[in-house]
């Protein structure tokens, strides 16, 4: 009685109680995460789907962390949403659950919470914006901030053109429509079997979007009655997939933090190396930006990801059987797609980039145990480069640092940036593709070898080693470093190498103290002393692992 008479102050009628699949939608919906906002629509097509298919849907909200606005990164708070969504699935007395999401961070951390519960769930993104237009061209979100704020800086363009621009780019509804975090992430949740085929393309704004969102809500309340829980879509075999399809996609870096965080809910087992590993053997076969020319809405009026998906498979690079949320293996879901125009989605035999090209993982004794760096996005002729280190403890001293015309830095120069890993930021942010110093762009140098515990955006470009692991915040190698060593960064051969003898690393090691963290209370505190480096997923230690759906005692 004290679950209907409350539930029936809705307005549900007393035959909704009968037993029928309760299906929960969880929503990151909100005005301060503008790239989920229009989740709630998605929500009521998902609703009609599961009352069609005879289930009862219960929408709810979730946190939303907006990658624009929230400080000082959104990464802080993945963690944070992800135990809320596995705690809101698991407290309520729910069958299944909807996750929609659309934001970079949002994607992920549904699904780790929905991995952590293991009831049946089925994600929904939101879809990307509209191609941005500005002045007759395609302008794409992220990649183009960044291009416009340099070309601002060079006095190429007025700060009315700034302006003007800046509505152009997010023009609709919808997350980044580059193929940066957003888009990779909702790409890899269909990859992973989490998400109906081609339902990562649609434009949030288009029809589709919702019929697929109704799609969703059917298919959930079946997923009920055949126990199709996560647990048995997110296998060793479906990760292997996500990653050979985050190669042919040209996806983000991120999506290596965040697949190994979803893979550590259900104790799989991946690692740095496999990234490498299953990546270099795929070609690039969308031209999309930052690495390309086109954009979202191009992506999906081409056919989408299963295009993508049935070449791979028919190169042998898929594991075709792998299950996924339509019941059915992932061979079945993409046999028959077609592609309609093959300069954006391009062909395995003729691919946009060959394979080898994708982002590599480094090893060496300035990363022990990894850091990556997006070849796609990099100048090639720095891919092999020995220079000078210039040394940077913060983001922020780099930012005092840019614009003096006295600093002491050549085309050669190696900037390091330290301080900006998951616990020495914290929260590992997107500072690692620092713009260049005002110096050298005035000379008309536009990259050079930049190396960082942090991020970068998924949008961003450059020649940028990102990720280093451990972080200096706990000592890693990059701590060691001073302004003049040389590094040397040997992409082929998969090295960063700092040239400093054993001896002098080990006296410098001696020497080196753990600055002390100023958080000594709340929610950072609790990051800072939980989470796990970045080729762990810097999820927290705690969190790992699959706890199930099970509630062992009553409210009352
Ligand atoms: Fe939300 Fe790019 S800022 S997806
Ligand atoms: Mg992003």
């Amino acid at each position: 009685m004290i679950h209907r008479s409350w539930m029936r102050s809705q307005g549900f009628g007393p035959d909704v109680f009968d037993g029928r699949p309760v299906i929960g939608i969880a929503t990151s919906a909100s005005e301060l995460a503008p790239c989920n906002a229009h989740l709630g629509r998605v929500a009521e097509a998902v609703k009609r789907g599961v009352w069609q298919a005879g289930g009862f849907p219960l929408a709810f909200p979730t946190m939303a962390t907006g990658e624009t606005l929230m400080r000082p990164t959104a990464m802080l708070y993945r963690n944070l949403m992800a135990m809320e969504v596995e705690e809101l699935i698991r407290a309520n007395p729910l069958d299944g659950v909807v996750l929609l999401s659309g934001c970079d961070k949002t994607t992920p951390a549904m699904l780790m919470g929905a991995a952590s519960v293991d009831l049946p769930a089925v994600m929904v993104t939101g879809g990307p914006m509209l191609n941005g237009k500005y002045r007759g061209q395609d302008v794409g979100s992220g990649t183009h901030v960044w291009k416009f704020e340099e070309e601002l800086k060079a006095g190429r363009m007025t700060e009315e053109e700034c302006f003007f621009a800046e509505g152009c780019m997010a023009r609709s509804n919808g997350h980044c429509m580059t193929m940066g975090t957003a888009s990779t992430m909702a790409c890899l949740a269909e990859a992973l079997g989490m998400q109906l085929p081609g339902s990562a393309t649609w434009p949030a704004v288009d029809a589709r979007r919702f019929e697929t969102g109704q799609d969703a809500g059917r298919r959930i309340v079946a997923m009920v009655e055949e126990e199709l829980t996560p647990s048995k879509i997110l296998t060793r075999e479906a990760f292997e997939n996500a990653i050979r399809v985050n190669a042919a996609i040209g996806g983000s870096t991120n999506a290596i933090i965040h697949l190994l965080a979803i893979a550590g809910r259900l104790g799989v087992p991946l690692a740095m190396a496999d990234f490498d590993e299953l990546g270099r053997v795929v070609p690039t076969l969308l031209d999309l930006m930052p690495s390309g020319r086109f954009l979202m809405e191009d992506f999906c009026y081409a056919g989408g990801l299963p295009v993508v998906m049935r070449q791979l498979s028919e190169a042998g690079l898929l594991h075709d059987g792998a299950l996924t949320v339509t019941g059915k293996p992932l061979a079945d879901n993409v046999s028959g797609a077609e592609c309609w125009n093959s300069e954006v989605i391009t062909a395995v035999r003729e691919p946009f980039q060959p394979a080898g090209t994708g982002t590599a993982v480094l090893t060496g004794n300035l990363a022990p145990d990894g850091a990556v760096v997006k070849q796609s996005a990099a100048s090639p002729e720095l891919l092999t480069h020995t220079g000078p280190a210039l040394v940077f403890e913060t983001a922020e001293d780099y930012h005092h640092a840019v614009d003096d015309p006295d600093l002491d830095v050549t085309p050669d120069t190696v900037l390091v940036i330290r301080g900006a890993g998951p616990k020495g930021y914290p929260g590992m942010p997107e500072v690692a593709n620092v713009p260049l110093p005002a110096k050298l762009l005035n000379q008309g140098v536009t990259d050079m070898v930049r190396i960082c515990d942090g991020r970068m955006s998924g949008t961003g470009y450059g020649t940028v080693v990102l990720h280093v692991s451990p972080e200096s915040a706990v000592g890693g190698p990059l701590a060691l470093v001073r302004t003049g060593d040389l590094i040397t960064l040997d992409t082929p051969a998969r090295t960063l190498t700092l040239r400093v003898s054993d001896e002098e690393l080990a006296a410098r090691r001696e020497a080196w103290e753990r600055p002390a963290s100023p958080y000594v209370s709340g929610y950072t505190w609790l990051y800072t002393e939980h989470v796990t480096q970045a080729h762990q997923g810097a999820d927290f230690d705690f969190l790992h692992g699959r706890r199930g759906p099970g509630v062992p005692r009553d409210s009352h």
